[in-house]
């Protein structure tokens, strides 16, 4: 599948997250948003782990989309030893940068789509691997951004006219290209059906309030920020359209994980009679495991939540508890929509039925 980096006009992405030039990745410095607009350049794979462990980049796509450039940029490095160092040197590199960050399994699910190609490589390490792969990881992101069009265009459809609510951030920073739970908004904006984006703040790490909230001022949608949990009021209030978010997993019987709140989200969702939507591309899914127990969640620094206090630390310690995702079971999620399509009321065998329908 071979797209270009923009889609139809007024519907792309403003910035790149992630970009590769000149043997160096390229990443938009999200921890800086929304004041400061500053790149950082991933010269190692060790400065990638720490930026994807640090959420310079964040977003189960965007870090699978790193991910992929990193593998290059491991080989790269791995090329400066004899050969037989080179292979061992490399596995660890690349056993380290997939598990940068556990949940989202975009980022396993690009390593390994490289990795495979390492594998099946039978000659000494050199720079004919190096292209291959970087044609592999230009590949990654190429898809995405055409799975990003496919899913805002499948989602708006399903979209009824009012004002809807999303969770964490799931646009151009967190993607390829226009986004997915965002895409659905930017489209459903333009076809005149999203009047008004409800973004939730996300606590601890504030992506809805701090990166969504720029992204929705650059498309001039209208918004507002609530704190996470005055989602229950507002439903109650006001007529909400849909709750849209992203995924990190979806695994085989239709369970997803997201940013710690999508849950809550989606029990409210359902005691309020309101669609609960989750779009996500095929790299989200992960039919290894057969339900959402299963999926690793990633634990966060205690600082993160602590942060707010600034200077006014007390003496006692505060015990914290900081996961970064929750799992919505998928009782509750009234459809999945994917870039192969919409998956209603999702369960193992409406999942599978659709896949195997609707082969890319
Ligand atoms: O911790 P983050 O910011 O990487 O979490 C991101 C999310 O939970 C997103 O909703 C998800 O990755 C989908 S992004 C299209």
């Amino acid at each position: 599948m071979s797209v270009s980096l923009h889609g139809p006009i007024g519907f792309s992405p403003l910035v790149q997250a992630v970009s590769w030039q000149d043997e160096t990745i390229i990443l938009l410095d999200q921890t800086a948003l929304p004041k400061s607009e500053v790149y950082l350049h991933c010269h190692s794979t060790e400065s990638l782990v720490t930026a994807i462990q640090n959420l310079v980049v964040r977003g189960a796509p965007a870090i699978g989309i790193a991910g992929a450039y990193g593998v290059v940029l491991a080989t790269l490095e791995a090329l400066k030893l004899s050969d037989e160092k080179a292979r061992i040197a490399l596995k660890f590199k690349l056993k380290t940068l997939e598990m940068a960050r556990p949940t989202a399994v975009n980022l396993q699910w690009a390593v390994g789509r490289l990795k495979k190609i390492i594998e099946d490589w039978k000659q000494s390490l050199n720079l004919d691997l190096v292209k291959l792969l970087l044609a592999e990881a230009k590949q990654i992101h190429e898809q995405d951004i055409a799975c990003n069009h496919l899913i805002s265009k499948f989602g708006s459809e399903l979209l009824k006219e009012g004002p809807v609510i999303t969770i964490c951030n799931t646009g151009d920073l967190a993607t390829g290209g226009i986004g997915t739970a965002f895409g659905i908004l930017v489209k459903g904006y333009q076809i005149k059906k999203t009047s008004h984006v409800y973004a939730c703040e996300t606590r601890p790490v504030l992506q809805g309030l701090r990166l969504t909230s720029w992204e929705l001022h650059r498309h001039s949608i209208p918004f507002t920020v609530i704190c996470d949990n005055m989602a229950a009021a507002l439903m109650r209030k006001e007529k909400i359209s849909a709750v849209i978010t992203g995924a990190d997993r979806i695994v085989a019987n239709g369970d997803v994980a997201n940013k710690i709140g999508t849950y809550a989200l989606a029990v409210l969702a359902k005691a309020h009679s309101v669609p609960f939507y989750v779009a996500a591309p095929f790299s989200t899914f992960d039919f290894s495991l057969s339900s959402g127990e299963s999926i690793p969640i990633e634990e966060r620094s205690h600082d993160e939540v602590l942060s707010v206090l600034g200077d006014n630390h007390p003496e006692y310690a505060i015990p914290v508890w900081n996961p970064s995702f929750d799992v919505t079971p998928q009782s509750l999620i009234s459809a999945i929509i994917c870039d192969r399509g919409v998956i209603n009321f999702p369960n193992q065998e409406r999942i599978k039925a659709s896949f195997s329908r609707n082969q890319p």
